[in-house]
């Protein structure tokens, strides 16, 4: 089925008003396709009835966003930043807590499927070895899509996405098989809590960390929500926190709070 102009235009506003995506008008295949489902599934003849039908439903918003959003990642994306984690900014933490025993919070605030999270975890066990247990550790992950948090959650892969970041020993030491799956170890997954949550919501108490994975998120919102989303990371970080963002992002322009630091071949952000 193809959507018209207004209906395309109807739905961006939508899923801007709950998510702060912005869809732009020569995304119309891509929301033909990914909303197609919902048409039959609801039994509806057009773009314009699902429109009006998730005017007067908010399961039916909540299953348009979550449609419309972008859950691509894998395990250790990019790399750097979690080398940067187990080289600098673990050691830099330890020398905070001056070599005892802490409590570390890390967010990964837009987590997808839970690759991020894993990945972190898995950086986690690998730097403190057999100390890990000697450490408060809590990672939070959140993200707005449904979807991507219960599978998340569940910690639950398919061949194809551990083959996309993970060598075999991190496969063979932190997984195990459930077949057709590879299921993340319990020791790793009760480090983290899920949570579905929209950064652009106004009334969220985010709480207080250590480091702040944001990345490849920011990228989907306007200027004005980028700079009003790194306004409250700033404020969700600790003294000594860091934020992370993604490969091809930048504060520049955004936000003068932070300061970028450049270390590894990538870079952090921290309060000035
Ligand atoms: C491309 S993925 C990035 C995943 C991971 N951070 C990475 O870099 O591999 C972007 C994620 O942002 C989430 N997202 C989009 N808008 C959001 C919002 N307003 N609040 C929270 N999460 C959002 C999407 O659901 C999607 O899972």
């Amino acid at each position: 089925m193809k959507i018209t102009i207004q209906a395309l235009m109807e739905l961006a506003v939508i899923v801007h008003r709950h998510s702060g995506i912005v869809l732009k008008k020569n995304k119309a295949y891509l929301i033909e396709n990914r909303l197609q489902p919902l048409l039959e599934e609801y039994c509806l003849s057009s773009f314009e009835d699902l429109i009006a039908r998730a005017k007067t439903s908010s399961q039916l918003t909540s299953r348009i966003v979550d449609l419309m959003t972008t859950n691509e990642t894998s395990f250790f994306r990019d790399k750097r930043p979690f080398a940067l984690l187990k080289e600098k900014l673990l050691p830099d933490w330890q020398v905070n807590q001056q070599q005892k025993p802490g409590h570390l919070n890390i967010w990964s605030c837009a987590c997808a499927t839970g690759q991020e999270v894993y990945s972190i975890a898995i950086t986690l066990m690998e730097y403190f070895k057999e100390n890990i247990s000697s450490h408060t550790i809590k990672i939070k992950a959140s993200d707005i899509s449904d979807s991507a948090i219960v599978k998340a959650s569940r910690g639950l892969y398919s061949n194809y996405e551990v083959s996309r970041g993970l060598n075999p020993a991190q496969l063979k030491n932190y997984f195990t098989r459930e077949e057709p799956h590879w299921k993340i170890k319990d020791e790793l997954r009760s480090m983290a809590y899920f949570e579905k949550m929209n950064l652009l919501q106004h009334e969220i108490e985010y709480g207080k960390f250590d480091i702040i994975f944001c990345r490849n998120v920011a990228i989907y919102f306007s200027k004005t929500d980028r700079q009003r989303l790194f306004h409250s990371l700033s404020a969700c970080l600790k003294d000594n926190g860091v934020l992370i963002i993604g490969a091809t992002e930048t504060l520049f322009d955004i936000n003068e709070q932070l300061q970028r630091v450049d270390c590894g071949g990538t870079a952090y952000y921290c309060h000035k």
